[in-house]
């Protein structure tokens, strides 16, 4: 690991320690990030499921809070495989610089189509989730101001945005799952991301 890498990743782990998110363009490598958009792009739509959110298993109501596919990574694929270990040297960092003991880490592709959006929210209760920082990464080229679908991360408790982020390629957004509420708005055209969660291995 050179000096120059070291250095980037202790600003990451300070900036998600002082502020409790962190905004990285360019995360990964540009060919990564390609091979993710055309794998998640050419899955078949039948890899696809309906977003299922937390312990509420009725599908009618799930719809109208979010309403995107998803497909969850796996190791059987290069590109997901790649990414998946990406995360995991993340994992350990933040563990060793800020003194976490994140678990393991899941992660899925989500599909916004046309219309589709998932209402603010929070990926983490206190006493019922183990999700301790999620994650999302975008996959969208030349995503303009008209194609909608940002993610707008609000202040808890309150009406207050603090960020709205447009899903634009190789754009990753960390946060600490439990503090901050948010939403991603009404998608114009095909809108690709991989939400993740990096988890404890117990229950809160
Ligand atoms: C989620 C989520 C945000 C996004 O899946 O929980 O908040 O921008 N996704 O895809
Ligand atoms: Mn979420």
């Amino acid at each position: 690991m050179t000096e120059n890498t070291l250095n980037t990743d202790i600003v990451i782990s300070n900036e998600l320690a002082d502020k409790g998110y962190i905004i990285l363009p360019d995360f990964l490598p540009n060919a990564l990030t390609e091979h993710l958009y055309q794998h998640v792009s050419t899955l078949p739509t039948d890899q696809f499921g309906q977003a299922g959110i937390g312990r509420n298993n009725n599908l009618q109501v799930n719809q109208q809070i979010r309403s995107d596919l998803t497909h969850w990574l796996t190791e059987e694929s290069d590109c997901e495989q790649a990414y998946l270990l990406a995360m995991d040297k993340l994992r350990k960092q933040f563990n060793e610089q800020l003194f976490l003991s994140l678990f393991d880490y899941e992660a899925h592709y989500s599909l916004y189509k046309p219309g589709n959006y998932y209402q603010r929210h929070i990926d983490a209760f206190k006493g019922r989730s183990n999700r301790v920082v999620s994650t999302v990464y975008y996959l969208n080229k030349n995503w303009s101001a008209e194609d909608g679908g940002e993610l707008i991360l609000y202040q808890q408790n309150s009406d207050n945005i603090i960020r709205r982020i447009a899903p634009t390629f190789g754009t990753m957004v960390i946060f600490l799952s439990e503090k901050f509420p948010h939403e991603v708005l009404t998608a114009n055209r095909d809108r690709y991301s991989i939400a993740g969660w990096y988890r404890i291995d117990r229950p809160l």
